[in-house]
């Protein structure tokens, strides 16, 4: 299985989307991911405890990225005797995994599997818990990965996705200069550059994640969001976040075509350390975004 359309995105609101500025040999940053994983630690904490994987479970996380949920994973399920497996069809994000995982205690029990999630090298129902985040969506024929997920998870075993949910808010709408209501408009923008770029060549699933898990065979299928909030003073990783978060509007030629010059000039303002706009000179930055995890149950 190849990626919906692999060199033309990255995974969406949370990436540096330069091309040929650090990214790795699929189109994927292992910083930006790592910062994102910083950003959403306390959130993956409290995915996983609602998710009560068994102790010691064995669990794999696919499309690891920077390995930032693997960690998490592992603090979970190896001090009761569980495995984890990272998967990734990237070397550069197993590499970067690999490299902080051994930086902790649990490196004895984490492998590692370089591969596509379209055909992995699993057997059936190898584990108790797969996890998978922001990668479904970049497959091409995303139903058929998700069955090949529900193929490795054992009866009774959790198969969870971490897709689509509401997207990143932190201006008000008025932020005196340009029209109001920037975020939406961005909002409208980030739908069109998704469906015309990583979608594009895709096979379409018109249904939403929690159909898409009952299609893959699974049963008691649920879903629960849990909300990223933060207000000032705001930490590096958050505003190094927020910053890609509008950056990417301008330096990427597809995203800024997207946006009319307005909206353009407005986010240069927004990003100029030199102007009076300048977005981190503001005291009502409020920095929420909602992280929904799908889940299904083996039968
Ligand atoms: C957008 S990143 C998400 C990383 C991390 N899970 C997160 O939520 O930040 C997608 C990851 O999936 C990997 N990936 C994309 N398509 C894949 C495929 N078909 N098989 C395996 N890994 C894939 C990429 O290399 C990348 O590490």
């Amino acid at each position: 299985m190849t990626t919906a359309n692999h060199h033309e995105h990255d995974h969406g609101q949370a990436h540096d989307h330069h091309h040929g500025h650090g990214r790795g040999e699929h189109g994927f940053n292992a910083e930006s991911l790592r910062n994102n994983d910083l950003l959403y630690r306390d959130v993956y904490r409290a995915a996983l405890d609602w998710l009560d994987a068994p102790p010691g479970a064995s669990a794999m996380e696919a499309g690891c990225g920077a390995g930032g949920f693997t960690e998490i994973l592992a603090d979970a399920v190896v001090p009761h005797g569980g495995t984890v497996v990272a998967f990734d069809e990237a070397h550069e994000m197993l590499d970067a995994t690999r490299e902080l995982i051994e930086s902790g205690p649990h490196a004895a029990s984490v492998t590692y599997e370089r591969g596509d999630i379209g055909a992995t090298p699993f057997a059936d129902g190898t584990f108790d818990l797969v996890w998978s985040s922001r990668t479904v969506h970049h497959l091409a024929d995303q139903l058929a990965g998700v069955r090949e997920l529900a193929r490795v998870v054992r009866g009774g075993g959790k198969l969870t996705l971490r897709e689509g949910s509401i997207r990143t808010r932190f201006l008000p709408d008025d932020i005196g200069i340009g029209e109001p209501g920037l975020e939406d408009r961005l909002d409208v923008a980030f739908h069109r550059w998704f469906t015309a770029g990583v979608r594009a060549g895709g096979v379409r699933y018109p249904f939403g994640w929690t159909q898409m898990l009952r299609d893959a065979g699974l049963t008691d299928v649920t879903a629960r969001t849990f909300m990223l909030e933060a207000l000032p003073p705001f930490t590096d990783v958050q505003i190094a976040y927020m910053g890609r978060h509008l950056r990417r509007w301008v330096d990427n030629d597809d995203r800024r075509a997207l946006l009319d010059d307005g909206d353009a000039d407005v986010l240069t303002s927004l990003l100029d350390p030199a102007s009076t706009h300048y977005v981190f000179k503001r005291p009502d930055l409020y920095l929420h975004e909602m992280v929904t995890v799908y889940v299904g149950t083996a039968p």
